[in-house]
């Protein structure tokens, strides 16, 4: 597998727990009432799987070995990379301190939280369209087959030292996918 399919494949994870948080953020902006479980599972995704997990494969394997291998035209576009990604944590901390008010005044905390998640969505969903083009194709054409498939292999082994594995945290977004859907 190319790191470019890799990225692709877990963005399209990440863009399922997107369209999640879409759907609370406009429920709550038409006033209904959300379970604060169901927040609390998207945020919990995101944390361990977009940021912890897919962000460390960028940040520690793909990120360093572009900048090494394209020089200035790597770093230019992982620095953009990298702020994305520090404004999307204060994003999630923001959304989580919202999601604690809002436990325990919907009205009140409703507006700042889906707020917050829309200006999450947006960043991240620019972000990825970034990575799955202009990234992507760099990291393509900067690494041979053999190349890629090594960094993929690094790629994993970040995944394996996580505390929480993947496939329990995509039960968790299958399970918020089947609630908000029944909800
Ligand atoms: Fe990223
Ligand atoms: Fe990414």
């Amino acid at each position: 597998m190319k790191p470019s399919e890799l990225l692709k494949q877990e963005h399209r994870e990440i863009g399922r727990a997107i369209s999640v948080m879409r759907s609370v953020a406009d429920r709550m902006e038409a006033g209904e009432e959300i379970d604060p479980k169901i927040i609390g599972d998207i945020l919990f995704f995101l944390m361990e799987f977009a940021d912890l997990c897919h962000h460390g494969k960028e940040e520690k394997v793909l990120f360093p070995a572009l900048e090494e291998r394209a020089g200035d035209a790597g770093r230019k576009i992982t620095d953009r990379l990298m702020a994305d990604h520090r404004i999307g944590r204060e994003h999630i901390a923001a959304m989580v301190k919202e999601s604690k008010n809002y436990e325990r005044d919907k009205r009140g905390a409703q507006e700042k939280l889906a707020r917050e998640m829309m200006e999450y969505i947006s960043l991240l969903t620019e972000h990825i369209r970034l990575e799955n083009t202009t990234f992507s194709d760099l990291v393509d054409r900067s690494f041979s087959e053999e190349e890629g498939e090594r960094l993929v292999a690094r790629c994993d082994e970040v995944e394996r030292e996580l505390a929480v594995g993947h496939d329990q945290l995509l039960g968790v977004l299958g399970k918020v996918e089947r609630e908000i859907k029944a909800a």
